[in-house]
């Protein structure tokens, strides 16, 4: 059957990595794969050409796909507007309108790259840690917030930190669902020591617990969790935090395999329709110069093949290519060693291409 795909670039390196994706993709249409890619804009690209960084248009073609491809927004000419038009309100938009509640950001070590971790290669090897995210509450969702001037003529900024324990309960079975496929073990993040918020969260992720005697459930504090993931990131196999917990840890744990340019993530609703999207950013500083790592989106739509499409099939069979040209020493600048050749993200999609088969 025929599925929709919202092909959605966005700003600075997306498009360039993005365009590897889809020629990755494309590649297994001989193969059987049928897929309508639909492109659309979005983030500041989407401002300047329409005044609104989502566009009505685009995002009623990402409701109307089977799954979303999305490359990265933001840019530093962008930073100045109103907080409502920057290009960040259409990634946290198109989550918050496709209760996208689930974010998926596995961080796994290539051996091929064990070297190119800021950490000795002994203590990242073997690392597999799938982290999850919730992605549609805490403190960047409620409200209220804002800016405001106190009694004492001061300037004062406020967000507000908020879960409903329905929230935290999908979100602790998402974990445990996963840990379940995984090697049963699954840590749940939070802050309880200081925090209301993550007092709840501790206890319902508890509750929940009973709904699944096999997995081993223990609890980290966050600031805990940020440094055992530097000292032993292999104690850990699941885990699973809040929308603020996440955002950070999840870019920690990408800096231990190695580059930030590597890993991919899927963002999940009820009903498994999704977004899949390269945990990094625009990176404007090198956008348009054939220089990015392409493989984070290359990974996220092996993602996108395996958990919206059901196609487990086509998604090894981009994720062993990835394995293949990392093997044959192929590598993008961020994730070469002092001396080995470099080469582009073109070329790199090129390789990725011709080691589908
Ligand atoms: C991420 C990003 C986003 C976030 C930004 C771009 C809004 O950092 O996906 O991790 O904070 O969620
Ligand atoms: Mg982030």
């Amino acid at each position: 059957m025929m599925k929709k795909i919202a092909v959605l670039p966005g700003d600075g390196i997306g498009p360039e990595i993005v365009a590897q994706a889809v020629r990755v993709l494309r590649a297994l249409e001989p193969h059987g794969l049928k897929l309508e890619m639909v492109e659309a804009p979005v983030g500041g690209t989407a401002y300047d050409l329409t005044g609104d960084p989502l566009p009505r248009a685009t995002l009623d073609l990402a409701r109307s796909a089977d799954a979303i491809l999305f490359g990265s927004v933001g840019g530093w000419q962008w930073d100045t507007l109103p907080r409502d038009k920057r290009p960040e309100q259409a990634i946290l938009g198109l989550r918050k309108e496709l209760a996208l509640f689930a974010n998926l950001r596995p961080a796994t070590i290539y051996p091929e790259l064990a070297a190119a971790s800021t950490l000795r290669p002994e203590v990242v090897s073997g690392m597999d840690v799938l982290i999850i995210r919730e992605l549609t509450g805490d403190i960047y969702f409620g409200q209220p917030r804002g800016l405001r001037t106190n009694a004492a003529g001061e300037r004062e900024g406020f967000d507000t930190m908020l879960y409903a324990e329905s929230e935290i309960r999908r979100i602790a079975r998402v974990g445990f669902e996963s840990a379940m496929k995984r090697n049963r073990r699954l840590c749940s993040v939070d802050k309880a020591n200081v925090l209301e918020t993550s007092q709840l969260w501790r206890d319902v992720v508890t509750e929940t617990a009973r709904e699944f005697p096999q997995v081993e459930l223990s609890h980290m504090y966050v600031d805990n969790a940020a440094m055992q993931l530097l000292r032993n990131p292999r104690q850990f196999d699941v885990i699973v935090t809040g929308n603020m917990f996440g955002d950070i840890l999840s870019d920690e744990a990408s800096m231990l395999t190695g580059s930030i340019g590597m890993l991919p993530s899927a963002s999940l609703n009820a009903d498994r329709r999704g977004l899949y999207e390269p945990i990094h950013g625009s990176a404007p500083d090198i956008a348009g110069r054939n220089i990015a790592n392409p493989l984070a989106t290359i990974l996220s739509a092996a993602m996108l093949l395996r958990y919206s499409l059901d196609q487990d099939g086509f998604a090894r069979r981009i994720e062993a290519a990835v394995s293949g040209v990392l093997q044959k020493g192929l590598r993008t600048g961020d994730i070469a060693d002092k001396g080995q050749a470099v080469i582009g993200t073109r070329e790199m999609g090129d390789a990725v291409v011709a080691a589908l088969g």
